[in-house]
């Protein structure tokens, strides 16, 4: 396992609010570093997120409020931050496109391209999708004039521009691809971004707009009448953000290159086309891997921003509590698939997965260390049966199962991970119906149920460690029930829902 572990998720655009598919990366992200610090160590572990506040869209959504870009985007970087506060998320730094860290470092990496003529200067005719910050051309909107990503309008322009070698680098790519089995995932991907690269000819990106059509953005330090492309400037943040350029043009970072980049499968062809072969351009090392997930719809519908069909993490996790809706996300649709966002379906899983195995497990266990020993854990080392010695074994096992699913190659199955603790949860339960200690007390099999009752204490204490990642205070109040040797009863976890 490598020492250092530097996660990223995209940065959003301020435009508007995050909704349901923006907190859900982050989530992700969140859940990833929180496992990655219990593994490798706290201050071995990086997580950036932020916001992307340049460009066309932006500047649109300003003008509405009749505010600044810059001043629009403060006001929204605020409900981010707080968002991110109550969703628990444990991010290191959060990185703003209009920081001054970030303009200086896109500057330079514009200078260091135009002195290799990697950037050269030409005339642009074709179409710009405003949604979505893409160029595209006469063949890519085809006779209807809507973007092929979105299927929305594109407008048509025409402007003197500077644009960036892509072309040179496609051989190049697709052999990396090739050879790098873990670079773009899930494998699916993988495959679909070989097969494209295979398939089309790579043009130049175009990565500048005139200043006369757009003022919000980094000014070209070889032409101030021009300002960088937004996707050319954000994709940057991952590397402004963690490291430096010395006088010689060589970059240095005590983390990069990323370990593991998330984001939604909208974005993948800027982080599996463009940002690889930026970053090989400028002799940087590439991330180690770009995990694309699916979407989350209403109904048959991305949820999005400019459609309007969005839902709130705010409204969801006030009414249903910020770790179910973070279990939810995770566990409902394996990571990669997309997935229908409901009520019912939270609902469903908090009954089930949460009230009826978790909290029922947390329960009764309390009431029976109560009942026995006057809420005094007992010590006992003797499972009674084969079902009590398959549950020891999966006591020890469980942190690598859940790890293994965590992988990159695994494809970050976060719900099959989940499935894993789930297993103990309900083995444990059986065991209980199996082993019927009220039977054992009547008995007074007092050693039996001494170790009985130890080892549902025991799973719930590894249950607590392993669902930490993903609902932190849960895992905490598990904790603070079982983790000292006399219990302490807290309110139920997760009462039933109607
Ligand atoms: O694209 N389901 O920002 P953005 C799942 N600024 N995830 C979703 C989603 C949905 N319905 N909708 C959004 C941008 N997302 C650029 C990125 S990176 C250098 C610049 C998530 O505000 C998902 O991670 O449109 C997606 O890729 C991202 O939000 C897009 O956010
Ligand atoms: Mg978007």
């Amino acid at each position: 396992m490598s020492k250092k572990f530097y996660i990223t998720t995209p940065l959003y655009y301020v435009n508007a609010p995050a909704h349901i598919g923006h907190s859900y990366t982050t989530i992700a992200a969140d859940t990833l570093a929180r496992f990655m610090r219990s593994r490798i160590g706290g201050e071995n572990v990086w997580f950036l997120t932020g916001t992307d506040e340049h460009g066309q869209k932006i500047q649109k959504a300003a003008d509405l409020e009749n505010l600044s870009p810059l001043e629009f985007a403060d006001k929204m970087v605020l409900k981010f931050k707080n968002l991110w506060k109550d969703l628990n998320i444990s991010y290191n730094d959060f990185i703003r496109t209009t920081e001054k860290r970030h303009e200086t470092c896109v500057q330079k990496i514009l200078e260091i391209l135009f002195q290799k003529q990697d950037i050269y200067e030409s005339k642009y005719e074709g179409w710009y999708c405003t949604p979505c910050e893409s160029f595209w051309t006469e063949s890519q909107v085809q006779e209807d004039f809507i973007c092929p990503d979105c299927k929305r309008t594109v407008e048509r322009i025409a402007e003197n521009n500077y644009f960036f070698k892509l072309k040179n680098y496609q051989e190049w790519l697709i052999n990396y691809i090739q050879t790098n089995q873990d670079f773009v995932r899930p494998q699916f991907r993988h495959n679909e971004v070989l097969s494209f690269l295979k398939l089309n000819k790579l043009t130049d990106l175009c990565i500048s707009r005139p200043r006369e059509r757009l003022n919000w953005g980094i000014s070209l330090p070889f032409s101030p009448g021009h300002v960088t492309y937004v996707w050319f400037d954000a994709l940057i943040n991952y590397i402004s953000a963690v490291g430096e350029f010395d006088d010689k043009g060589k970059y240095h970072s005590k983390w990069w290159p990323a370990d593991v980049q998330l984001i939604g499968k909208d974005i993948l062809r800027q982080h599996a086309i463009y940002w690889p072969i930026m970053l090989k351009a400028l002799d940087i090392e590439l991330p180690r891997t770009v995990f694309a997930h699916g979407w989350w719809l209403i109904g048959d519908t991305k949820m999005s921003k400019s459609r309007g069909n969005v839902v709130s993490p705010i409204d969801i996790s006030e009414r249903f509590g910020v770790d179910t809706y973070r279990y939810f996300l995770l566990r409902d649709v394996p990571f990669g698939l997309d997935g229908n966002f409901s009520e019912e379906a939270i609902i469903k899983r908090i009954n089930s997965d949460l009230a009826n195995d978790l909290g029922n497990l947390v329960y009764r266990t309390l009431t029976m260390v109560e009942k026995y020993y006057q809420g005094k854990i007992p010590e006992g080392n003797a499972p009674i049966a084969d079902s009590g010695i398959k549950i020891k074994e999966r006591i020890n096992t469980l942190v690598s199962e859940v790890e293994s699913c965590l992988k990159p190659s695994a494809d970050l199955n976060f719900s099959a991970s989940l499935e894993k603790i789930w297993e103990l949860i309900n083995m444990a339960n059986k065991y209980v119906e199996q082993t019927k200690p009220w039977n054992l007390a009547k008995e007074s099999k007092t050693e039996e149920l001494k170790s009985f009752i130890r080892l549902l204490v025991d799973v719930l204490r590894t249950v607590s460690d392993g669902i930490y990642p993903f609902m932190p205070h849960t895992a905490e109040s598990i904790k603070d029930q079982f983790g000292k040797d006399k219990i302490k009863k807290g309110e139920p976890l997760f009462p039933r829902i109607q």
